[in-house]
């Protein structure tokens, strides 16, 4: 029964934000792909690719050599087989150390049942200088949640991307205990209101949306 399936595999969303399924859509991915000055050839991975949008966008628009990551069997179906998808989870890459320049994980990171495990692994496929991209849900002060801006804490595991949602200021303590530099950090909150308004719009209940949560872009880069 699909609503009993988590939101990123349900039709409302793919229906509310096409194909990319998180807040910004390519807007958020084209900006760090040209902050980091992607060029054709480059070895890309994608953690949590979804359909394979990011991989296919990277693919074509800047000749990327990018693969994804993807652990779920409905999502790996649906992208098919022209996705260039792995099916493996975020805390365990199947790559050696070092292979990509540059990890892309789009709404991901407040899925994985352990954060730091997963940062250890973006670090791990890194090379020297490589970029990780990170663009998720974040917690931010505000009424009915206990994390605020400063702390660098990591909740404990819930239901849902929104009750794992870190602090900027902790996404930011976790990558540099992982040997990254924060190079960006932005708010991109209003791509969060944006998506969340054409879902309830459309009728879907599900969608993290309210007050104390925001949306962010963080680019770190791993030492030369
Ligand atoms: C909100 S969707 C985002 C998909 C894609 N990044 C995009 O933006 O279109 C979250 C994705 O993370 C995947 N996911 C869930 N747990 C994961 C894990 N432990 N490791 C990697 N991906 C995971 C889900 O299957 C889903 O495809």
């Amino acid at each position: 029964m699909e609503t009993a399936a988590p939101l990123w595999e349900r039709s409302a969303l793919r229906d509310a934000a096409g194909e990319t399924l998180r807040p910004g859509g390519f807007a958020l991915t084209d900006r760090a792909a040209e902050r980091i000055g992607l060029t054709p050839g480059r070895r890309v991975l994608d953690v949590g690719s979804g359909l394979g949008a990011t991989v296919a966008r990277l693919r074509a628009r800047y000749g990327a050599d990018a693969w994804g990551v993807e652990p779920s069997a409905v999502q790996a179906e649906r992208a098919g087989s022209r996705a260039h998808l792995v099916r493996a989870v975020g805390g365990a890459l199947p790559f050696r150390s070092g292979f990509f320049e540059a990890v892309f994980c789009e709404c991901v990171l407040s899925l994985l049942p352990d954060p730091a495990a997963g940062m250890g692994e973006f670090a791990r496929v890194l090379a020297p200088s490589g970029h990780l991209v990170l663009t998720d849900l974040c917690a931010v002060a505000g009424a009915g949640r206990e994390l605020g801006c400063g702390s660098t804490s990591i909740p404990a595991a819930g239901q849902s991307c929104a009750d794992r949602a870190m602090p900027v200021a902790a996404v930011r303590a976790l990558a540099e205990a992982h040997g990254l530099d924060v190079v960006v950090v932005e708010d991109h909150a209003r791509h969060l209101r944006d998506l969340a308004a054409r879902l309830i719009l459309a009728g879907e209940a599900g969608f993290p949306c309210g007050r104390g949560l925001g949306y962010y872009l963080m680019i770190a880069r791993k030492g030369g």
